[in-house]
Formats: C-alpha cells, sequence, structure tokens
C-alpha cells in the first residue's frame, strides 16, 4: 500500500535565548493511504511540533528542521512559499486544539471558510459561501445557514470545534491532522467529535494523524500508533497489538495509568512517577530511563538501534526482556 505521508529521520530544534531547544529527534513516520495514525505522548513530547513540520509552520528564522517529509508527493522541506500555500488546506490540513487559532475575530465564521475555497479553488464567492453552508451542514452544525454570518466568539467551544473541522476540510484535503481536536470540549461532546471525524473520513475518503495524550481515544480512533516521548518515537506498530502487548516500558506506563475500553475491571491504576525531561540538550539515551522501573546502568548509555518486526517498531534495550510487562496492581 502506497503512503500518503512519509517522515524520515526529522529533527527539528529551536533556538531560544535560553539555548536550543531539541524538541523532535530522528522521527519516522508513514501513514498509509486512508488510514488513522494515532500519535500518542504526554505534553511536551512533541506532537505538535511534529505536526506543524508537516504543514511547515514554524518560524523559519529560530527554526532548524533536518531530515525529510513527503506529503501527497510533495518533498515539504523543499518548497517555495507558493507551493506551500497550494499544498496547505490541499493536500493537507491541520485542526488544532484551540479553534480560536485557526479563526480571525474580526471576520464571519462562513466567509473564512469560503475565502479558503475561493484561494484554492479559483471559485466566486457565492460558490465558496455555498461550500461553506454544505460543509457546516457536514459537521452537524445546527441552523448552519444563520451560523455562517456568525463570529467565532458567537460560538460555543464545541460549535467553534466543529466549524474549525468544517474550516479544516473544506478543500477536501487528502490528509487531515487532527492535534488533540477534542481536548478543550468536555466528554460528550469529545465523543461527538470522534464519531464526527470518523464520519467524514469515510465520507472523503481521508487519511488522518490524530494527535492524543489520551489511550482511549487513541484505541478509538486509530489504526496504526506512534508514541512519543523526548521527542522521540518510542514505539510503533498496529494499534491493536502495540495495545494488547505494549513493548516499550512508557506504553506499558501509559497503559497501567489510564482507564481505556476493555480493560480487566480489576485493574488498579498506576501513575507514572517523575517528569518528561527538558529538551535544551540533545538526548542520546533513553530519555524515559529515569522514570523507568525497569531500568539499569545501561540504559543511561547511547541508545543502539530500535528493535524491529515488519510491523512493529520500540526502542529499548531491555527487549524482549520487558515486553509486555503491565506495571498493574490487581485488587
Ligand atoms: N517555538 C518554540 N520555541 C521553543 N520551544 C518550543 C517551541 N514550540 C515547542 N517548543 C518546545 O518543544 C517541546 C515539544 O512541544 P510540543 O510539540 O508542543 O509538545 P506536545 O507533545 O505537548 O504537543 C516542548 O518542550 C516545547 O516547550
Ligand atoms: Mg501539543
Amino acid at each position: 500500500m502506497d503512503n500518503i505521508v512519509e517522515v524520515r529521520d526529522l529533527c527539528v530544534t529551536f533556538k531560544t535565548s535560553e539555548g536550543s531547544v531539541y524538541a523532535v529527534s530522528n522521527v519516522n513516520l508513514d501513514l498509509a493511504e486512508g488510514k488513522t495514525l494515532a500519535l500518542l505522548g504526554e505534553s511536551g513530547s512533541g506532537k505538535s511540533v511534529t505536526m506543524k513540520s508537516l504543514m511547515r509552520l514554524h518560524p523559519p528564522h529560530k527554526t532548524q528542521i533536518t531530515g525529510s517529509i513527503q506529503v501527497a508527493g510533495r518533498d515539504v522541506l523543499a518548497l517555495g512559499n507558493r507551493e506551500l500555500s497550494d499544498m496547505r488546506g490541499k493536500d493537507i490540513a491541520m485542526v488544532f486544539q484551540e479553534p480560536m487559532l485557526a479563526f480571525d475575530p474580526v471576520f464571519k465564521v462562513g466567509d473564512q471558510i469560503a475565502e479558503v475555497v475561493m484561494r484554492h479553488e479559483g471559485c466566486s464567492y457565492e460558490a465558496g459561501r455555498d461550500r461553506a453552508l454544505e460543509m457546516m451542514e457536514c459537521v452537524h452544525i445546527p441552523s448552519p445557514r444563520k451560523r455562517l454570518d456568525a463570529y467565532p466568539h458567537e460560538m460555543s467551544g464545541g460549535m467553534r470545534q466543529r466549524a474549525m473541522i468544517a474550516l479544516a476540510l473544506a478543500c477536501r484535503p487528502t490528509v487531515l491532522l487532527a492535534d488533540e481536536p477534542t481536548t478543550a470540549l468536555d466528554a460528550t461532546v469529545q465523543i461527538q467529535v470522534l464519531l464526527l471525524l470518523r464520519e467524514l473520513q469515510r465520507e472523503f475518503g481521508m487519511s488522518m494523524i490524530f494527535v492524543t495524550h489520551d489511550v482511549g481515544v487513541a484505541i478509538e480512533v486509530a489504526d496504526e500508533i506512534a508514541v512519543m516521548y523526548g521527542g522521540r518515537i518510542v514505539e510503533q506498530g498496529p494499534v491493536d497489538e502495540v495495545m494488547t502487548d505494549p513493548w516499550h516500558p512508557y506504553t506499558q506506563g501509559l497503559l497501567g495509568a489510564t482507564v481505556y475500553p476493555n480493560m480487566d475491571p480489576a485493574t488498579r491504576l498506576v501513575s507514572i512517577p517523575g517528569a518528561p525531561p527538558q529538551l535544551y540538550r540533545q538526548i542520546t539515551e533513553c530519555a524515559f530511563a529515569p522514570r523507568c522501573p525497569h531500568a539499569t546502568d545501561e540504559c543511561h548509555d547511547p541508545l543502539p538501534p530500535p528493535t524491529q518486526t515488519d510491523q512493529r517498531m520500540a526502542r529499548c534495550i531491555r527487549l524482549p526482556e520487558v515486553a509486555g510487562a503491565l506495571p498493574r496492581a490487581s485488587v
């Protein structure tokens, strides 16, 4: 099967007044056409930085990006400004955690959606507005015709999230990046938005990368999963395999710390002790070692290449010994 997104050896470093921040290191990602990849990890693990790299949304002067990114046959890191704006919205679009980032507060929501369609498809304002209406119906915004003329602040959080999905999907993007699109919403609205994304994905045949820190959400939406820690992918594979037989102690820790579908009801949750690493130096050893229940002295040495099979990858030198070791305390 062809990959619609291929990321190889992606490294993203930010130059700040306090020094370099090594936000993303040596990331490889593959997204097959029509599939959903979940990018799972705690806050600060590099998920959003990776997604923004796919759209080239980082400030160019403060950011060093190396490696390669292919999206729908385009070499993203080599594109000029004109080709970039052709790509954004059409080949790849993004739904952000905070919808106010996507909308300009001073323009009507319907006009902002119409504007994107006009830019990409060269159509008239009327045709753009028609598409905006169609998209707002598609995402089940009530009284869509009236809401076309609403300003972003006149909508509730859940409605704005839907409007942002309408905006992102207005030009039928080949790839949708959904960056924690449900985190700011309450539980019932979260489920509605997840179901909606799944429905739209089927309808438009989209491929999707879904960013989340929630194991249950990842299991719900994904075909494949990539687990990020300290700016690296520590484990990757088909979601059902990784979630039933996690290899990496960090994945095991995440599973042990969360409620997810079909879990053993006798399980007591155990949180992962400690905090994620600072990224002010390039971490070449296992970044999880300081929090890992299985760590030995060698875990603080530079990491060798990951353990890899046809379908799965994990970056831990204690494999295969520690695979499947769920940190669970049964009651
Ligand atoms: N523009 C930036 N300049 C400096 N550091 C940044 C910038 N953007 C993100 N970072 C840092 O990169 C790391 C990863 O951030 P991010 O990808 O946003 O994490 P998350 O997994 O929560 O989405 C964090 O330590 C964050 O502080
Ligand atoms: Mg983020």
